[in-house]
């Protein structure tokens, strides 16, 4: 079976869960943006299906807030829409090992035919603002057609296809769109490679398609596997692709808009500032490689995906926290980092600068194994700054939790680490100098020392049962909806009984 990663029967599920608000009548220039920026506010936001953009004709769409909620994120991940956050945590772990064993399966299946074809223009009649790219925030240096977007490269040698999500400001009226892959992504480190044997290379970059796409372009999936394999094993069935014409790099055959062309060393174009993912304008406009633009193909009716970055919660923040979580708790895992019991990227940081685990200690020195490990591991190298280990007892994803835990358990002068040039970015507002872009990271131990495990000072608060107890006991009262008792409260029966109350962690003897 393959499926042709459709963004339009995506929507119409989305609908059907009730989860879609249309808007008629907003402008591209800076409307759009901020209109989106308030919803993603919202608790939950909506996904926003923009229609009748003011200067375009209908139909010519825009969707935002696609991925920025958990029902839509397990919509798209194939999974039971019930989930709320803590659900979906539960239900990817170990799902993106998985996915990772099983890419080499599901290698997109190349069809000839495909509704991205409907519409089909030879480099010089292009026009990208025949589009409704959105001017997404007030001092972004274009409009920007590309932020959920999908740009595909290949290595000159082994001819794997990378999938990236790199921004793309329109350049040249229209003729031309930049692409700004940050130094270290793949995509980049591909058409580096063919600059240095051809002088140039192949692109091709998707606007429009189901998240799926986007949520595996935007993450970073290890550089053995194709992103189009790595998406066909998460939904369990093959992409169908289709060839460009003039690179034979694949794209989605039921993508919105495409463009195909090549990209030159010495071929660069001012872009930016952009509202980044930081929550800061990121630098000042800088060159970076603009296409030469030689198809662009397009549907009836097309829709751009965008996905807005900004201060946090942005568009794709939820998106990032969550996956990213997964994906480094798997990594964990994977290197053999026991006792594992939870990892939150937390979303007001962009599900990168803060990373809390959570482990159950077994021997001195286990906690700081953790915060190292994470700070340095693949899914989390980028751009991390704070990374927090805290005991078992302890929410990862509760900040006022985490935050109790390194003011009580953390000894600023014995339990903070600092790694130094670590991969940081361009984006940093911290970063003095745009040509070295490292970046300083802390590992805070928030554990109660290993060694004073059996004598640390009790936690004073009632025990899970007894709390469990007295809220089934005394429902009316706190059922009452003037005063909502947050589900976080009741603990669930997972919570190590002892350990809460006792300030004691079961402890491996063996070790
Ligand atoms: C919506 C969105 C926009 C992004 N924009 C950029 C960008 O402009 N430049 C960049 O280098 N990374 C950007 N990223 C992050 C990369 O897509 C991410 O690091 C991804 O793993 C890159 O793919 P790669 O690992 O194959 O290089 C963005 C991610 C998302 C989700």
């Amino acid at each position: 079976m393959s499926r042709p990663l459709d963004l339009r029967s995506w929507l119409a599920r989305v609908d059907e869960l009730g989860e879609l608000q249309r808007v008629s009548g907003a402008h591209w220039d800076l409307e759009i943006g901020t209109i989106s920026e308030i919803n993603y506010r919202r608790k939950p936001p909506a996904a926003l299906l923009f229609d009748d953009i003011v200067g375009y004709p209908r139909g010519y769409r825009v969707l935002t807030g696609a991925v920025s909620n958990a029902r839509r994120m397990a919509l798209t991940l194939g999974l039971d829409p019930a989930l709320d956050t803590a659900g979906l945590v539960q239900a990817l772990r170990g799902e993106p090992l998985q996915w990772e064993t099983a890419a080499p399966r599901f290698e997109p299946e190349v069809v000839t035919a495909g509704p991205i074809l409907e519409n089909v223009v030879a480099g010089h009649d292009v026009d990208l603002t025949r589009f409704p790219a959105p001017r997404w925030h007030e001092h972004d240096g274009g409009r920007y057609i590309g932020t959920g977007v999908a740009v595909v490269t290949s290595d000159p040698d082994t001819g794997r296809i990378n999938v990236g999500a790199y921004r793309m400001m329109i350049q040249e009226n229209g003729r031309s769109a930049t692409i700004n892959a940050e130094a270290g992504k793949q995509g980049r480190a591909q058409y580096d490679r063919w600059f240095a044997r051809h002088g140039k290379a192949p692109v091709l970059a998707s606007f429009g398609h189901d998240p799926l796409l986007l949520m595996v372009a935007g993450t970073e999936v290890p550089n053995t596997i194709s992103e189009y394999a790595y998406a066909g094993a998460m939904i369990g069935e093959k992409l169908c692709v289709v060839r460009g014409e003039v690179t034979g790099l694949p794209m989605p055959a039921a993508a919105e808009i495409v463009v195909e062309g090549w990209i030159r060393p010495d071929r660069v174009l001012k872009e930016g500032p952009f509202g980044e993912w930081t929550g800061y304008y990121a630098g000042s406009p800088r060159p970076v490689p603009a296409m030469e633009i030689e198809r662009l193909y397009f549907r009836n009716d097309p829709i751009i995906l965008g996905t807005p970055p900004g201060k946090p919660p942005n568009d794709y923040s939820y998106m990032r926290a969550l996956l990213k979580s997964a994906m480094i708790q798997d990594e964990l895992v994977k290197i053999g980092l026991r006792d594992v019991r939870g990892v939150w990227a937390h979303e007001v940081c962009g599900g990168r600068l803060l990373v809390v685990v959570s482990i159950t200690q077994r021997f001195c020195g286990h906690s700081r194994q953790a915060g190292y490990l994470v700070a340095q591991c693949p899914a989390a190298a980028y751009m991390n700054r704070f990374v927090v280990v805290v005991d078992d007892d302890v929410d990862p994803m509760n900040l006022e939790e985490v935050m109790w835990a390194v003011s009580t358990r953390c000894e600023p002068s014995e339990d903070i680490e600092i790694l130094r040039k670590s991969w940081g970015s361009r984006v940093d507002p911290l970063l003095a100098d745009p040509a070295v872009p490292y970046n300083t990271r802390a590992v805070i131990d928030a554990c109660r020392p290993f060694e004073r495990l059996a004598t640390f000072p009790r936690v004073a608060q009632s025990s899970p049962t007894r709390v469990r107890e007295t809220v089934a006991k005394w429902k009316d009262l706190f059922a009452d909806p003037r005063f909502p008792l947050p589900e976080s409260v009741i603990p669930s029966g997972a919570v190590d009984e002892e350990a809460h109350g006792s300030g004691v962690t079961a402890m491996d003897k063996k070790d």
